[in-house]
């Protein structure tokens, strides 16, 4: 699945189910996680709500930047990670790659320091659109939407042949 679109500020997004479909290295990561049923985000104090994410660092997997950035952010020790997508963000001068994984995370451990966020918000249901100015821009384009969409295939058990 590829679909192209405009985010909240008008730059191009491609966000792709495929992996390694940009010729281009991921160096960020998006990262939608799970802990005891319910949504884990991080608030940012200028952007507001958010999934976890950031810029990968030195030469580190990208999987790592993952659970780093979680862990950062949210103080989220995470036991699971699967790959969701990828997508592009394309500037007037240049273009990045962002890796979208899902979390499992299993613990959530009490910090002192959140580093540029303020730490962990859980939430037991996402809105069905993330308008609300409590949300970050990067909650706003197709991005989240069609990974979440990902997501619930992933979640749902697989149905038995003649199971309706
Ligand atoms: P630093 O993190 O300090 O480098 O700040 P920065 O905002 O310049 O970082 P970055 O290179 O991550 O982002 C540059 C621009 O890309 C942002 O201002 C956004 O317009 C856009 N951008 C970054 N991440 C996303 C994203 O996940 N979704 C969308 N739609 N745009 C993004």
């Amino acid at each position: 699945m590829q679909e192209t679109f405009k985010d909240v500020n008008g730059n191009v997004i491609t966000f792709t189910t495929k992996k390694g479909a940009f010729f281009k290295e991921p160096q960020h990561v998006l990262v939608i996680c799970r802990y005891n049923d319910q949504w884990l985000l991080t608030k940012h104090p200028q952007r507001g709500l958010e999934f976890p994410g950031g810029k990968r660092e030195g030469k580190e997997r990208i999987q790592d930047t993952a659970k780093r950035e979680v862990f950062e952010e949210t103080g989220g020790i995470v036991s699971k990670l699967r790959f969701i997508g990828e997508y592009e963000v394309k500037l007037e001068t240049e273009s990045f790659i962002k890796s979208v994984f899902f979390a499992s995370v299993d613990r959530l451990e009490d910090k002192k320091d959140y580093l540029e966020t303020e730490g962990p918000v859980l939430l037991q249901s996402l809105p069905s659109d993330f308008s609300g100015k409590e949300f970050s821009f990067i909650m706003k384009d197709r991005v989240v939407e069609l990974s979440l969409k990902e997501i619930k295939n992933i979640m749902e058990p697989v149905k038995k042949v003649g199971e309706s």
